[in-house]
This record gives structure tokens, sequence and C-alpha cells, in this order.
């Protein structure tokens, strides 16, 4: 069976270890964590389930830390960026330019020039940005191949906020509603030989994210018929985006990748051979799982049926969880100082309270947990993206160390952030 998640035990061991090895100090109020053995398998699995001549474009956006792309490049990933300094940063990290898709609903002019003559895929979001395009390509000698998103318009998930597939979406070109210009750009560019679709973020069932493939795929079947017919060559480059769920909770049953790659290959056989290249850009599904989070308890507030344990880490780094709770909640495990797994259930519940000025800064409400006391461990389960990079400096705190591991071996991955890193930010 598919490993979907870290058990607490190992994230136990991982913990005393670094205890005992002092690798959280005093100052390391919170400290995140990223297994590494467990990385390295969903890439490799990633790698197993589709056709072997597909790129891995890992959404960068999910957790851009250096090491981590290093070590996700070696492992034969690619990066989807979203922003010129995601595109720098893979540059940066060793990631070839034909492994660099360059996604982003506003990119200017300059931008386009760039990506254009370091020669990364880029996949156009509008058809305004198609003629920048075009005209840039009338002056510019690019070896990028070019796709252009289209919106499959099937509809949103249960989280509307990460959800890009519905009727309407600020992404993309819709399908239904543009689909006489995005048949005219299909036939006056020979060049744009792509489509890429991104269904939403979570939330989004299978069935749902097949159907937006599939919407994508007749389009580029009829479309291709008539390429062909006037001399063009067909679009062949099909990048299905990212979105395959991951659970957070323990009762959610996880969608499986080998699923939804078998469910691909049965509906859509002809994407799985040589005449598609195919491309994913999976980032909540590579990273999330992956990752945990330890705040120490700095104090515990006991009123009247409730109890406030004020952690270290609230709307900082867990911005959807507080500001949206009902649709982004983690496990909770209690450790003690020494990294002992706490059990059985406090008679009240708890809220988790972050450090930041608003009331809102509240992780999680009303949780059932073992007692807590001041100096325990408080481990957030599954927090390997979409938390550090969506950090918010409010209240500028510092931004944790981040340590990764494979078994018992330990790395600090970026150092915890220091008043003069920090102070700059504010000029
Ligand atoms: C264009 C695009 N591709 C890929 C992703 C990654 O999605 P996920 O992390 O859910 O796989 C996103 C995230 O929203 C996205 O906007």
């Amino acid at each position: 069976m598919y490993k979907s998640n870290l058990t607490v035990e190992s994230i136990g061991n991982a913990l005393r270890s670094s205890l005992l090895n002092g690798l959280i100090r005093e100052d390391d109020t919170l400290v995140m964590f990223h297994d590494l053995s467990f990385l390295q398998e969903r890439i490799h699995h990633l790698s197993s389930v589709f056709p072997s001549h597909t790129l891995h474009a890992v959404a960068m956006k999910a957790n851009p830390l250096k090491r981590i792309l290093e070590f996700i490049r070696l492992l034969g990933a690619g990066a989807e960026v979203a922003s010129l300094a995601e595109l720098k940063m893979a540059l940066k990290a060793g990631y070839p330019a034909k492994k660099i898709v360059f996604d982003s609903p506003v990119k200017t002019w300059q931008e386009l020039e760039f990506a254009l003559t370091t020669g990364v895929h880029i996949n156009i979001d509008s058809l305004a940005e198609l003629e920048r395009v075009a005209a840039l390509k009338q002056r510019i000698v690019s070896g990028s191949t070019i796709g252009i998103r289209i919106n499959p318009q099937v509809g949103v998930g249960t989280i509307a906020e990460s959800s890009v597939a519905g009727e309407y979406s600020k992404f993309g070109v819709p399908v239904t509603t543009k689909r006489k210009e995005l048949g005219d750009a299909f036939l006056t560019y020979p060049w744009l030989t792509g489509v890429h679709l991104h269904v939403g973020s979570q939330g989004c069932s299978m069935e749902l994210l097949l159907s937006g493939i599939g919407v994508l795929y007749s389009f580029v079947s009829e479309m291709n018929e008539k390429r062909t017919a006037t001399g063009h060559e067909p679009i062949s480059i099909f990048d299905i985006g990212g979105g395959l769920p991951v659970s957070y909770m323990g009762d959610q049953i996880p969608v499986s990748m080998e699923d939804y790659a078998h469910a691909i290959r049965n509906e859509f056989p002809e994407l799985f051979t040589i005449h598609y290249s195919l491309l994913t850009e999976f980032g909540r599904w590579v990273h999330v799982n992956a990752g945990w989070t330890v705040s120490r308890v700095e104090y515990v507030k006991r009123d009247s049926g409730i109890n406030t344990a004020m952690i270290h880490a609230g709307a900082d780094l867990f911005l959807r969880e507080c500001l949206n709770p009902k649709s982004w909640q983690h496990e909770y495990s209690v450790f003690d100082k020494t990294g002992n797994l706490k059990y059985g259930k406090d008679r009240n519940p708890y809220n988790l309270a972050g450090p930041l000025c608003f009331s809102g800064d509240i992780l999680a409400r009303n949780v059932v947990l073992p007692m807590i006391e001041e100096g325990d461990y408080l481990v957030i389960h599954d927090t390997g993206g979409y938390t550090l990079s969506m950090w918010s400096r409010y209240n500028s705190r510092q931004t944790p160390r981040i340590i990764g591991y494979h078994g018992n071996e330990f790395e600090i991955l970026k150092e915890r952030e220091s008043f003069e890193e920090l102070a700059p930010f504010w000029g």
C-alpha cells in the first residue's frame, strides 16, 4: 500500500533525535521539517505511473526552498514557475531551460522577452498575451515551446478559492465562450503547439480533473484535424497542470496518483503515446505530506470550557487555515519537552493561537488534544507545501529554521532568519 502520510511514530523519532542533537535550540520556537526520503518516494512514484517521457514540472509555489529545488531536480523533476523570480530561482537551482514551465497570468513584455530568450516552455494565459508573444517572436530567435492555458469550464471543486475551472476564471482562455478565437489562434500561429489546463488545487475530485482533460483532449483532436489539413504540425504538448488532492486528516481517503494516471491512460490512451509530450505540474501532492512543523507551546490559557495554547505560528505560516478554517485543517500531535508523544484527552478542547496581532490568528479551534503544558511541543502534520511559500511579513516574525532528514541524517535546509536579515525588508 502506497504511503500517503508520515506516521506520528516517524515524526516522534525525528523530533527526539533533533532535540537530543541540539538541532532545536532555545531560539527555535518554531521549526519546519521535511522528510527527504518520503519526498524522494513521491517523485519516484510519479515517474513510475506516467510514461517515461513525461516532464513533471513540480509547482514551485508549493515549496521554493533552494535545497528542495536542487534535491528534486537531481531526481529528474522539472519546475513549474509562476513569476519571473521563480523562473530565475529555477535557473539558479540548476534546472535546464527545457525543464522549466513558465505560467503566470500577468507576464510583462520584459518577462516574456526574458523567457523567450532563455528558451523555457511558456504557457500563455490570454489572447492579449498571445499577441505580445507573436510580436516578440518577430525579432527574437527563441528555443521556447509555446502553449496556451485554456479554461475547460468544467466547474468548481469544494474549495471555491482554489478552483479555477468554473464558468468564469481569472485564468486562461475559456474554451466555450472563446472557442472561435482559440480556433483562429491555433490556425494562425503554427508555433502554438501546446495546451495547458489546471482545474484547481485541493478540493477537486479526480472526476473533475479528468473531465477537464477530456474537454481539452476533444478540443485538441478537433484542432489537429484542421492544423494538419493546413500543413501545420499538430498540437503535441499537453500540460495537465496539478491539483491532485492530498489527505490532511486521518479520515480523508487520499486520491491515488496511480489511479489518476491509470484513468488518464484508459480514457485518453493517445496522451500516453509518443505523439504527445505530456507535462504535469503537481505541487501539493509532491510536497505537503512530506513535511511537518513543530512549535514550542509558550503559554496555555485555561478558561471555562476552552483552553488556548499560545504557539509560534499563526496566519504568518498558515494563512489559509486561519482565514478559511472550514476548508483547511490539519492533524495535530502533542509531545512533551523531551519529545515523547502525549496521549489521552484533556477535559477541555484547545484553540491553537498564533503570535500575530489580530483575533483571527487562530490556527484551529476546539481541537480535542491531550493535556498541553508550557514547554511542550505541538506538531502540525502535513505542512510540506503552501506554508512557508505563503509566509506573511505581518508583525515581522522571523522565518523558522528548516531541517531536512533522511532516516537519522539531518541537514539544515535553511537557517532561522536573523533580525539582521529581516530588518532590511522594511527599507
Ligand atoms: C497553474 C498551476 N499549476 C499547478 C499548480 C499546483 O497545484 P497543486 O499544488 O494543487 O498540484 C497550481 C496551483 O494552484 C497552478 O496554479
